[in-house]
């Protein structure tokens, strides 16, 4: 199957991510959210990133406006769904939310389209298993910031057919990506390593250490491109405190997310997107 429309549910910092990155590849996007004002700031997202690779030689102004044309934006799910040819689900890291939504989408989009999650840490099984369509889901668990980062984990679920992880992989090749396959266990590859870190950083800071020397220490002495709490800041406190209670349930206590951690997204210190978390933005 060809793929020419996508539908992007949830537009915060990861769906308005994949909307741009499909737009660019020459895809028909459809991107939808519940809130409008998570829409507004999507397409201000969206045009100022454009924007930058503009002003950066990396696009011309005239594609720069044929990707935003591409882009359509609606808090009405019908809309993104009708002539999908694969959707991309991206809203909040919640299964029952997740399972709800994946429910709609089978009743809502045509039999033969594909339907992938950005799930962080959700096993993929789980999600495809309140449908009738496990061999059309699949995890395409892109990074963030979706523009920036090459490598997307996919994962196959216990049903997801071959021609769905062509189709997946022929979708991130396109968009000039790596795509890299994860076993479908809690926390993939990625978010399993990485939130067991980000849980042991905030750990690291309620002994008594400062964000600013736990991340130069990072990038400094063991070489990472950005420091713990300048990552779970970017990635948002709330993905890592809920991609460890899916380790937790699934694998046991010592991936319990550390009560400071909750406490840190009960308080609303997210990070970025919250404008407050290690720091202030
Ligand atoms: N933030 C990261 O670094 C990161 C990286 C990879 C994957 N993910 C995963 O991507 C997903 C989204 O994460 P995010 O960081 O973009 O979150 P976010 O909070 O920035 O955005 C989620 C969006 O989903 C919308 N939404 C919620 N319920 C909805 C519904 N019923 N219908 C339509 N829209 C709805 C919200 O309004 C919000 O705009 C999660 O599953 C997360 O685990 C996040």
């Amino acid at each position: 199957m060809e793929l020419k429309n996508i539908g992007v549910i949830g537009a915060g910092a990861m769906g308005s991510g994949i909307a741009q990155v499909s737009a660019v590849a020459g895809y028909d996007v459809v991107l939808q959210d519940i809130y409008s004002d998570a829409l507004d700031r999507a397409k201000d997202t969206i045009e100022k990133s454009l924007g930058k690779m503009v002003s950066k030689g990396k696009m011309a102004k005239t594609d720069m406006g044929i990707a935003l044309d591409r882009i359509k934006f609606t808090s009405v799910l019908e809309e993104a769904c009708k002539d999908a040819d694969l959707v991309v689900e991206a809203v909040f890291e919640d299964l029952e939310l997740k399972q709800k939504m994946f429910k709609e989408l089978e009743t809502l989009c045509k039999p033969e389209a594909i339907l992938g999650s950005n799930t962080s840490a959700l096993p993929i099984t789980e999600i495809a298993s309140v449908t009738n369509r496990g061999d059309k889901i699949i995890g395409i668990h892109f990074m963030n910031p979706v523009p920036l980062m090459k490598g997307v984990e996919i994962i196959r679920g216990q049903l997801t057919s071959d021609e769905t992880t062509e189709i997946a992989l022929g979708y991130v090749k396109r968009l000039g990506k790596e795509p890299v396959m994860a076993v479908d266990f809690a926390g993939f590859i990625v978010s399993r390593l990485l939130d067991v870190l980000l849980n042991e950083t905030v750990k690291l800071v309620q002994e008594g250490n400062r964000p600013e020397d736990i991340d130069k220490a990072m990038e400094l002495c063991a070489g990472h491109p950005m420091g713990p709490c300048k990552l779970l800041d970017l990635v948002g406190a709330e993905i890592a405190m809920h991609g460890m209670e899916t380790m937790e349930r699934d694998f046991g206590d010592r991936y319990k997310p550390h009560p400071l951690l909750k406490k840190r997204v009960l308080a609303g210190l997210l990070g970025r997107k919250t404008g407050r978390g290690f720091y202030e933005y």
